[in-house]
């Protein structure tokens, strides 16, 4: 791991072949007592991914780590799971350095919000769609609703079997080593008890089953450590306890 700003910590580790976590923790704030953290995951191969931009405030952190690595100037996809702050709040800050980079996020996503809010039009994906970077292959699931979001969905990469799984698993706290093969599950709903950030809609079970059969083996969660072990126990376990 290496931290890439001292004074806030922002620091980048790779937790798979190519895959980057860049995470800043976040100080306490009434909501969040013991603080949180912003992840994203840049995916270095010939066409350059970054998994979520972090929220506007941060760019020019994120844009640090990111450079510590590779220039960001040469990012070719600007991924996101579902509109929000966190997760592509600095898009056209982005997209503004990186002349050939693109949103990418699911058909809904492109049509209710990015292709307005974007400076560049976004590379719309369909369910179950893949699409190669090089060496890495990534195939999107379109999951509504699950944890929040009609335009959500996750990115999978089948060549390290790497979840993109954003909101779930979401542990609160600012400490969090990169990654790790202990309990973050527990953490989590605990988490969800006191702020309950899911939809409940009447399909989660049916989805969280999809994920899981891609049985991955590296969970990169957004909010918290990225976690290595048996992916499709965990996302089962999960749902067993929605
Ligand atoms: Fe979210
Ligand atoms: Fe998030």
């Amino acid at each position: 791991m290496k931290t890439t700003n001292a004074q806030t910590n922002t620091n980048i580790a790779e937790i798979a072949d190519g895959i980057y976590r860049i995470s800043t923790p976040l100080p306490p704030n009434p909501a969040l007592p013991g603080g949180f953290t912003f992840n994203q995951y840049l995916v270095v191969d010939d066409e350059p991914l970054l998994f979520h931009t972090g929220p506007r405030k941060l760019f020019p952190l994120v844009r640090e780590a990111i450079d510590s690595v590779i220039p960001a100037t040469e990012l070719r996809y600007l991924g996101l799971s579902h509109f929000e702050a966190d997760e592509c709040g600095s898009i056209n800050e982005f997209l503004g350095v990186a002349p050939n980079a693109q949103p990418l996020c699911g058909n809904i996503a492109k049509m209710v919000s990015v292709d307005d809010l974007a400076d560049r039009e976004a590379h719309g994906m369909a369910d179950g769609e893949v699409i190669s970077l090089g060496r890495h292959k990534l195939r999107w699931f379109d999951t509504p609703h699950l944890p929040h979001g009609w335009d959500c969905g996750y990115l999978f990469d089948e060549t390290t079997r790497t979840l993109f799984c954003g909101d779930l698993f979401t542990q609160p706290g600012a400490e969090h080593a990169p990654l790790i093969d202990g309990d973050i599950l527990g953490p989590s709903e605990a988490m969800r008890a006191q702020m309950d950030y899911y939809a409940h809609a009447t399909n989660t079970g049916a989805l969280l089953g999809t994920l899981a059969a891609c049985e991955p083996k590296t969970l990169a969660c957004m909010h918290g450590s990225a976690w290595s072990g048996d992916g499709a126990a965990l996302i089962r376990e999960l749902a067993a306890g929605l």
